[in-house]
């Protein structure tokens, strides 16, 4: 019916049917996200975590907010740890991705019998359309897809606390990011989005890797974990374990490649180039199709435990390596909460701190956040289901840890939101607890949490590794 317009109706016509596709389509506007999105670990998309960004990626909810309904509060400053957006695989895993768009090109088991019309088309998308357009120059960058992360996380945050997060306020926030490249494009777009409408953004972000890469500066945890392959030995046994096997097996038996030329690491490959497409350039890849939800289970489980083993609560250490953005955190809570005379200065209205999912994870752990009683281990995949140590959920790209402090009647409150939902201190049982409670609760870690004690390690530990 369209046929008849002229072409400089095309954008027109383009315009029309994207609203015809939205309405028709209802409460499910995005047809097609692979099944297996919300299992790619660190490499997932914010949207997964919070689906309704699909529908409008400026959307607010601002019944996250909770301090208590009969106490008048104001939000007085937010400090955000915030991981960097999507971004490109770096060179580790392009190298793998290389290696495994050769093997399936070419290592294919002469005796499985695959006559054309028994192929699937994903099989065929992966032998023969699909081009490797990865290239190692990529390493690790922030994607465009990156960029608009942060500078609409910046928009929704700018909703969310208008008199914090204001145009007049713009030069009084304080922005710290990582050296990495992909960290400080994000703090760029984080700006954007604040000072958005603005003809020219002005940037005012310092690089401070004391503050958001301590972890590879502390020597106890460099040596003790990163370094240590007995540090990881449960993610080592998983791997080469019997779920991860019978994955292995299936997804070679779907490639038509022989088993010992699949090792577990391209399979990984596979899994995050599906990852990869998705949040890079929002396809469903024919990679995906290799994949069930129960394989999916298995492979985010593997970096799971990667990352409680290499990150988190696996190793007090790596909790303990964050002490530094523990303290900053706090001295900048306490300085924007304590009580000021009318004349002075109001506190800084945001502190905005741009890192990494490795950055995030040791705070977290810190904190005493997503510690389950049992750890997860190579032998206990069957009985983990219902953890809530699931890093899909925790670090996806462009995931933010803020504490909101208010000024309330009795005194100012603390809540802690992660990716823009409430979560609550251990053993605090309110979502916004009054800020000398929260104190009280990490008194041990206030009054210590050394550096240079915990990292430079004399063996015989001192009295704060108790967490
Ligand atoms: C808004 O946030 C509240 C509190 O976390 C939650 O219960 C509710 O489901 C959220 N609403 C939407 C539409 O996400
Ligand atoms: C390596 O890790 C193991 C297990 O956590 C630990 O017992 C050992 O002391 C570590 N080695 C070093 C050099 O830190």
């Amino acid at each position: 019916m369209f046929s008849g317009f002229p072409p400089r109706n095309s954008l027109l016509v383009a315009a029309l049917s994207l609203v015809l596709t939205r309405l028709s389509c209802g409460s499910q506007p995005v047809p097609d996200v692979p099944p297996i999105a919300a299992y790619f670990g660190t490499k997932t998309r914010y949207e997964e975590v919070n689906p309704h960004l699909l529908r409008d990626v400026l959307s607010v909810n601002r019944s996250v907010l909770k301090p208590p309904p009969n106490e008048r509060c104001t939000p007085v400053h937010i400090t955000a740890v915030i991981r960097h957006g999507s971004r490109f695989p770096t060179v580790q895993n392009i190298r793998r991705i290389q290696r495994l768009s050769q093997l399936v090109r070419t290592g294919r088991d002469t005796e499985t019998t695959d006559t054309t019309d028994t192929t699937e088309s994903w099989l065929t998308d992966i032998r023969s359309r699909w081009e490797n357009w990865y290239t190692e120059d990529m390493d690790g960058q922030l994607v465009m897809k990156g960029r608009e992360d942060l500078r609409n996380l910046a928009r929704r945050l700018s909703a969310l606390f208008p008199a914090l997060l204001s145009e007049e306020n713009t030069r009084r926030i304080r922005l710290r990011s990582s050296s990495k490249h992909r960290c400080v494009s994000s703090v760029e777009a984080f700006q954007e989005g604040l000072q958005w409408g603005r003809s020219e953004v002005q940037y005012s972000h310092q690089v401070d890797d004391e503050l958001m890469r301590f972890f590879e500066r502390c020597r106890g945890y460099v040596e003790g974990v990163e370094k240590n392959r007995t540090a990881l030995l449960e993610v080592e046994r998983f791997k080469h374990g019997e779920e991860m096997e019978a994955v292995r097996k299936r997804i070679a038996d779907r490639l038509g490649l022989h088993h010992q030329s699949l090792t577990p690491d391209l399979v990984e490959a596979a899994f995050f180039l599906c990852s990869y497409e998705l949040s890079i350039k929002s396809l469903h890849s024919p990679w995906c199709f290799l994949f069930d939800e129960d394989a999916a289970k298995v492979l985010q489980y593997q970096s799971d435990l990667k990352q409680y083993w290499k990150r988190s609560h696996g190793h007090m250490i790596s909790g303990l390596s964050s002490c530094p953005l523990f303290h900053h955190v706090f001295r900048t809570l306490d300085k924007a909460g304590r009580p000021r005379r009318s004349t002075e200065a109001p506190p800084e209205p945001a502190s905005i701190l741009v890192g990494h999912a490795e950055t995030l994870l040791p705070l977290l752990s810190l904190l005493g956040l997503f510690k389950d009683q049992t750890p997860p281990t190579a032998s206990n995949y069957h009985t983990q289901h219902g953890r809530s140590f699931r890093s899909s959920f925790i670090v996806p790209y462009a995931a933010n840890l803020i504490f909101v402090l208010y000024d309330c009647q009795r005194g100012p409150r603390l809540q802690p939101l992660l990716n823009e939902a409430p979560v609550r201190f251990p053993g605090l049982d309110e979502d916004a607890p009054l800020y000398r409670d929260v104190r009280a609760t990490y008194r041990h870690l206030l009054d210590g949490c050394d550096f240079h004690k915990e990292c430079e390690g004399r063996p015989g530990r001192g009295p704060n590794t108790e967490l």
